[in-house]
């Protein structure tokens, strides 16, 4: 398969070198300093692209490979609102998108592990439920995507919660917080080069319950992506990561 890489930092990398132990072959990439080679011609030579790059650019990468009729898996995250929009777009559409908060095979587990248990905990009101999420010092976005996806898996499940609150904190502040009965309070730390950590956390006055993803590494993110590339590759229309996974 021929992929296009847009975006060539961390996760750019690591995505190239996992395409190329599994046979695949990038034929452009694409980073801040040469995006005037992002045209509807070189994007036709992919019969994918993978989008790793900032919240910043990630709108007119998309749109570009639209144009171009290239399938497009996306990893960025940071741009939740216009999500909709996008899905609108694709939904009816001959071209195909697949996107994910997190391409990694255990925190897909986690994330549906976490609503089973949000509709189970509607029967014990006496508890009440956070999540965490710590990572590296550079990201851009707070809280992290794979935050948000959980927090709407608690939402979509857990009848009491209507809507999530952030709270950015560098792990040496005291978190103050006004989240209501119906928040879900997220507390996002940034510490040093931990590469994604999630803790869903459920507290009594008796006792707490914990559900915990870590992320040794980025290699399981980056090989999600190149499993997305392929599933994608012949599909039209709009998915996200979990289209991906069958946990029934
Ligand atoms: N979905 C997932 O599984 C997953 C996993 C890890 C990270 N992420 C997300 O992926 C994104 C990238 O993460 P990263 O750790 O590689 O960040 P990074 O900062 O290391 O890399 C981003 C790269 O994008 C480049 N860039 C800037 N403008 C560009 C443009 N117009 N076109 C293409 N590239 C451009 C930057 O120069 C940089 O090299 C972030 O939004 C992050 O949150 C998602």
């Amino acid at each position: 398969m021929k992929i296009a890489l847009l975006g060539y930092g961390k996760m750019g990398k690591i995505i190239e070198k996992i395409a190329l132990d599994r046979k695949h072959e990038i034929v452009l990439k694409i980073d801040y300093d040469n995006q005037q080679d992002l045209t509807i011609e070189n994007l036709q030579k992919a019969d994918v692209a993978i989008e790793f790059s900032t919240p910043g650019t990630v709108l007119s990468n998309i749109e570009q490979c639209f144009n171009a009729g290239v399938p497009i898996v996306v990893g960025t995250t940071g741009w939740h609102e216009q999500i909709s929009e996008i899905k609108a777009r694709y939904e009816n559409s001959d071209k195909g998108f697949i996107y994910g908060t997190n391409f990694s095979v255990g925190v897909n587990i986690f994330f549906h592990i976490n609503k089973v248990l949000a509709k189970l905990m509607n029967a014990h009101p006496y508890y009440d439920v956070q999540v965490e999420e710590i990572h590296h010092i550079q990201k851009l976005d707070s809280p992290s995507g794979t935050a948000i996806t959980i927090a709407e898996g608690i939402i979509d499940n857990l009848d009491e919660k209507k809507q999530w609150v952030n709270i950015l904190t560098d792990g040496t502040n005291p978190v103050d917080n006004n989240a209501t009965a119906e928040d879900v309070l997220i507390e996002s730390h940034r510490i040093d080069s931990v590469p994604g950590t999630h803790t869903v956390i459920y507290d009594s006055e008796v006792d707490t319950i914990e559900i915990k993803h870590t992320a040794h590494n980025r290699n399981g993110f980056a090989l999600g992506a190149v499993l997305a590339a392929e599933w994608i590759k012949d599909k039209q229309g709009f998915y996200s990561v979990a289209d991906m996974f069958d946990f029934s």
